[in-house]
């Protein structure tokens, strides 16, 4: 199957994944993979947090390198139909410990690609993040609120998304800017200090470690399964989704940290222990997304629910098959 152009003429797709390595890219190469319209997939990563063992077993070239390298990026961007640009600095408390670093990579590196892009009007798909709403207070988080950052990271991910969409509609570039909120599932990891609370919370259970829980556990998160979000960067490359405004990636469910703590322990059916820490600074208390505006672009993506999801990441956890919900690589 191909994709077909203005012509009416099949078109088998080239994808630029930066940040392929990494947890979501590494999830989204495989899904690419899987579909008949795209023809190759090139993962740009500088291995900083991710890892090429992620994209083992997968249908996807590696090159190691930088978005900060820009002769690079035009060699790599070159012809292709659409980049992904998920390369980041991730995490809120990376960021407060490393300002600079995370504007550079965040902001001025998604400059750089979009440079590269704006040559042969490749289609770009930006992944930004649920942090850029801050401390606005207002729940379900719709699109068209108040942004007010309340960490580099969320001011750096604000710019990510202002960049692309003014690259949208200063050079007509065909530009999608996705706001993600919590992702979760197979291959991320656990295992440094700014790990995710999904992560860290079924590596400290199945260790019969206590779960490390930052305040009093009742903020809350719009956990999204990585399948689920795989499908949606997927199915915006074979279509070609464009988008003026941002749009928030997740479905609208809210759970707090406490009740992931006790969904955990049936899913993995373990004894579990919290432990309450101090609150952490530039984290937001609750984040929950209005999900009007990716259903109308996505009708037919439908969210893997938390249950399946957590029990898919703790078999991924525990070296056990999967039941086929997401291609899995290796236990951690
Ligand atoms: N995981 C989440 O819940 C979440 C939430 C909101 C937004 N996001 C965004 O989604 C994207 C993917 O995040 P992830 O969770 O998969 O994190 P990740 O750390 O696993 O992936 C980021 C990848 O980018 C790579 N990278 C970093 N700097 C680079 C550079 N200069 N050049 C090339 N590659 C570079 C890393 O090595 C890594 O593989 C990021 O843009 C992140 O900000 C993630």
């Amino acid at each position: 199957m191909a994709v077909l152009n203005a012509l009416g003429e099949g078109v088998l797709l080239r994808v630029i994944v930066t940040g392929g390595a990494g947890f979501i890219g590494a999830n989204l190469c495989r899904e690419l993979a899987e579909r008949p319209e795209v023809s190759k997939i090139t993962a740009l990563d500088n291995l900083s947090t991710g890892s090429a063992t992620n994209l083992d077993g997968v249908a996807a070239e590696l090159i190691e390198g930088s978005i900060l390298d820009r002769d690079l990026l035009e060699e790599i961007i070159d012809g292709a139909h659409a980049v992904v640009h998920l390369a980041a600095r991730p995490s809120v408390p990376r960021s407060l410990s490393s300002p600079v670093a995370s504007h550079s990579v965040n902001a001025t590196g998604t400059v750089y690609v979009l440079e590269a892009c704006r040559r042969g009007s490749t289609h770009v798909i930006a992944a930004s993040s649920s942090s850029v709403y801050g401390s606005v207070a207002a729940l379900p988080k719709h699109e068209e609120l108040a942004t007010r950052p309340v960490s580099p990271y969320g001011a750096s991910k604000l710019a990510t998304e202002a960049y692309v969409l003014a690259y949208g509609s200063s050079f007509g570039l065909p530009a999608l800017a996705l706001r993600f909120f919590n992702v979760y599932g197979p291959l991320q990891s656990a295992g440094h200090a700014y790990a995710a609370v999904v992560p860290s919370f079924i590596d400290a259970a199945l260790r019969g470690r206590p779960l490390r829980i930052h305040g009093d556990g009742r903020q809350t998160r719009d956990f999204t399964y990585v399948g689920t979000v795989a499908r949606v960067l997927a199915d915006a490359v074979v279509r070609r989704v464009t988008c003026e405004t941002p749009v928030n990636l997740a479905f609208g469910s809210r759970m707090s940290v406490l009740e992931l703590a006790e969904r955990l322990a049936m899913v993995a059916d373990l004894p579990i222990e919290t432990r309450h820490e101090p609150p952490r600074a530039g984290d937001v208390r609750d984040s929950q997304a209005a999900d009007g505006r990716l259903r109308e672009l996505f009708p037919d993506v439908t969210p893997v629910p938390i249950e399946i999801g957590l029990t898919e990441t703790v078999r991924w956890f525990r070296g056990l098959p999967s039941h086929g919900l997401a291609p899995l690589g290796g236990s951690v």
